[in-house]
């Protein structure tokens, strides 16, 4: 983890479109091959005769989940490159976590990660857009993934927790990956810095962005060789707040 400039890997910089490209390419690439492997499936079920509604049924949620991270992704590089108004909602963060957690279901089993979610609060409600507050938490679970693939000293560990000091939501996604020097830390959310062969270092950039739409902070605390955990603190909906806004006819939109 030395070089921090943006590149490519053939001693180049990135221009912008091309790390863009880049972008949308690695995150299309899991979904697609998720989607392709569950539809062939399927169709080798119907063409040996070999039906088994559970296993068919399992195999179409995982296409309609990833077809959704497709959207998504979409959705968040639309937001990095032309801001757009937010489409405002009433969200149940514990939601939020538990659908971003099943769309990398088979990854963390294939890895062995062990898994936990901390939720000491509730109901841990903010307000903003769904796609883009998942888009956050997305890019912060992937980077964890990514820093504890390239540190197997130890079992890959990774940890959300959700808290509420004063009057905001707090989540914390810690790893016990790779960690970050100093150097890279400088200008951490700066957009296409990256470390990585493949990356195109738009997912940091992109979490800033959003969580500075919707009214919150975000930073991050790392011992280099022990690993890093990424804050993201919101402004929390208060019940009353919620009740107002729900009985007012503005229903969480799910
Ligand atoms: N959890 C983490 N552990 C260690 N290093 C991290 C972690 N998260 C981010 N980094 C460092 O910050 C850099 C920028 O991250 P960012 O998510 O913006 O881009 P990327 O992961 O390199 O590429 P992209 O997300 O666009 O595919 C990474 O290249 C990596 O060096
Ligand atoms: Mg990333």
């Amino acid at each position: 983890m030395a070089n921090v400039s943006p590149s490519h890997g053939k001693g180049e910089p990135w221009s912008q479109d091309q790390a863009f490209l880049s972008s949308l390419v690695h995150e299309l690439k899991a979904p697609l091959a998720t989607i392709e492997g569950s539809a062939l499936l399927c169709r080798k079920w119907l063409d040996l005769g070999k039906l088994d509604a559970l296993a068919f049924g399992e195999a179409l949620d995982r296409i309609i989940r990833q077809s959704n991270r497709i959207r998504e992704v979409i959705e968040g590089l639309r937001f990095l490159h032309t801001p757009a108004n937010l489409r405002w909602e009433t969200l149940d963060l514990a939601v939020v976590i538990q659908e971003t957690l099943e769309e990398f279901a088979s990854e963390l089993k294939n890895k062995r990660i062990d898994v936990s979610v901390r939720d000491s609060v509730p109901n841990p409600k903010v307000r903003g857009e769904g796609i883009l507050i998942k888009t956050v938490l997305r890019n912060l679970v992937k980077n964890a993934l990514e820093a504890m693939a390239d540190h197997q000293k130890e079992l890959p560990k990774l940890e959300i927790r959700v808290s509420s000091p004063d009057d905001t939501v707090e989540l914390a996604v810690q790893d016990n990956g790779t960690g970050m020097s100093i150097e890279i830390m400088k200008g951490l959310f700066e957009p296409y810095r990256t470390t990585k062969a493949w990356g195109s270092g738009v997912g940091l950039a992109l979490c800033r962005k959003i969580v500075l739409a919707h009214n919150g902070r975000i930073w991050a605390k790392s011992r280099a060789g022990r690993g890093t955990t990424f804050f993201v603190s919101l402004p929390r909906v208060g019940e009353k707040e919620n009740e107002r806004r729900t009985s007012s006819g503005r229903r969480p939109r799910r």
